[in-house]
C-alpha cells in the first residue's frame, strides 16, 4: 500500500476497489496527474471528479460553509457509499470541480481504499479525485480484472491497478447536493432517501431518478450538454443492447431475480436472491453479456425502494430509453 501512496505523490493513477466500484485515483491535488484521469477514461474535462478522504476530519479541508445536516449524514454514512456535494474551499480547484464551486467529497467503506488513503494521507497527501474506473460512457468495473480489461491499454508501466476482489454493493455512491436548505438526491445509491431524511429529520426533495444520460454527466450540467450525453450510442452501458420492458426470447441473454425462470434457449446471466444482490452483480453480468458475445439483454427489474432506485436508474441509462 505504501508503494502505490507513493505512486500517487509521483503523479501516477492507481486504480483501486471501493465498496461501490473500482475508482481511477490521482493525486487531487496534481493538476497533471488529475489530466491523465480524463485521458485515460476519455472523459470530457469540465466533468468534476469526487474526492475520497480518509476520514470526515479531511472534510473541512476540501469544502467550506458546511451545513448541520452534512455532518450529520458524514457522521452517520462515512465510511459508505455517499457522496456529499459542498461549497469548495480554496484547496478543491477548477481541474477537480470542474469550474463549479462546489465539491464532491466521499469516504470509501472499503479497507484497500482506506489503507491507501491512509498511506498517502501519512505523507502528506489531501485526498484522492477518482471516477469510477471505465471508459467514459461505459458500465463501471466491479472487480480489478474488469479495470483492467477497460483500461489496461491506457495505462502506464508506472500506474497501479489494486486488487481488492469484487464490490460489495456494485452500483455507484448515493451523490447528495448538500448547498441548499434542504439535501437532493443527484444520484440514487445504496443510502436511499429514508436513510437520509432518518439521519437528518429534514425532507429530501425530489428530483427525477431516472433521466436518460449518462453517469459521468449528472445534473451540473447544462440541458444541452445533457443531450448531447444522452443521445451517444451505447452510453453508460455495454455494447449489447439492453431491454427491460420485454419477454426474453431464444438467444438474448436475460437477467432476473433468482424467482422468476429462464425461457428455453434463454442465456441467462444472473439469477440475484435479492435486490442487493442483484446491485452486486448487475455490472458484471452485463460485461458477462458482451464477453459472450451477445447482441441483446434483457433485464427483468426489481420493483421497490432502497437499491432497487439506484437499480432502476442505472438500467434506465444503460437501455437509453428501450
Ligand atoms: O461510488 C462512486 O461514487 C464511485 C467510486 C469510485 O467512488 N465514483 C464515481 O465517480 O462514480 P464518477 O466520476 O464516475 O461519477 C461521479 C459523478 C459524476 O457524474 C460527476 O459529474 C458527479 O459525480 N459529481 C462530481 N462532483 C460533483 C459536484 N461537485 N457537483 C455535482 N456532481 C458532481
Ligand atoms: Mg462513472
Amino acid at each position: 500500500m505504501v508503494s502505490a501512496a507513493a505512486q500517487l505523490t509521483a503523479g501516477n493513477l492507481v486504480a483501486f476497489p471501493t465498496e461501490t466500484v473500482y475508482g481511477l485515483g490521482a493525486d487531487a491535488c496534481n493538476s497533471q496527474a488529475v489530466a491523465r484521469i480524463y485521458e485515460v477514461k476519455g472523459r470530457p474535462a469540465d466533468h468534476p471528479l469526487i474526492i475520497h478522504i480518509a476520514s470526515i476530519d479531511r472534510m473541512g479541508d476540501w469544502a467550506s460553509d458546511i451545513p448541520e445536516y452534512a455532518i450529520k449524514l458524514a457522521r452517520e454514512y462515512w465510511p459508505g457509499p455517499m457522496t456529499l456535494v459542498l461549497r469548495r474551499s480554496e484547496l478543491a480547484a477548477d481541474f477537480i470541480t470542474g469550474g463549479q464551486d462546489t465539491v464532491g467529497l466521499r469516504v470509501p467503506d472499503h479497507v484497500v481504499a482506506l489503507a491507501l488513503l491512509e498511506a498517502f494521507e501519512k505523507t502528506g497527501g489531501r485526498g484522492i479525485a477518482a471516477p469510477s474506473a471505465n471508459r467514459f460512457g461505459h458500465v463501471s468495473p466491479t472487480t480489478a480484472a474488469a479495470v483492467i480489461e477497460e483500461l489496461g491499454e491506457y495505462l502506464g508501466t508506472e500506474d497501479v491497478v489494486l486488487d481488492g476482489g469484487a464490490c460489495a454493493v456494485g452500483v455507484e455512491s448515493t451523490i447528495i447536493d448538500c448547498t441548499k436548505e434542504l439535501p437532493r438526491v443527484l444520484r440514487p445509491g445504496a443510502i436511499s432517501v429514508d436513510m437520509i431524511e432518518d439521519a437528518t429529520g429534514l425532507q429530501v426533495v425530489s428530483t427525477q431518478a431516472s433521466k436518460p444520460n449518462s453517469d459521468d454527466s449528472l445534473s451540473t450540467l447544462s440541458t444541452e450538454e445533457i443531450r448531447v450525453s444522452g443521445s451517444l450510442e451505447n452510453h453508460y452501458a455495454p455494447a449489447a443492447k439492453v431491454f427491460l420492458c420485454e419477454a426474453p426470447t431464444p438467444g438474448q441473454g436475460f437477467i432476473a431475480h433468482a424467482d422468476i425462470e429462464t425461457p428455453k434457449g434463454v442465456i441467462r446471466l444472473a439469477s440475484p436472491r435479492n435486490d442487493e444482490e442483484f446491485a452486486q452483480i448487475l455490472y458484471s453480468a452485463l460485461r458477462e453479456a458482451d464477453a459472450q458475445g451477445l447482441a441483446e439483454v434483457v433485464v427483468s427489474q426489481p420493483i421497490g425502494i432502497g437499491i432497487a432506485v439506484a437499480i432502476r436508474d442505472r438500467l434506465a441509462r444503460a437501455a437509453n430509453g428501450r
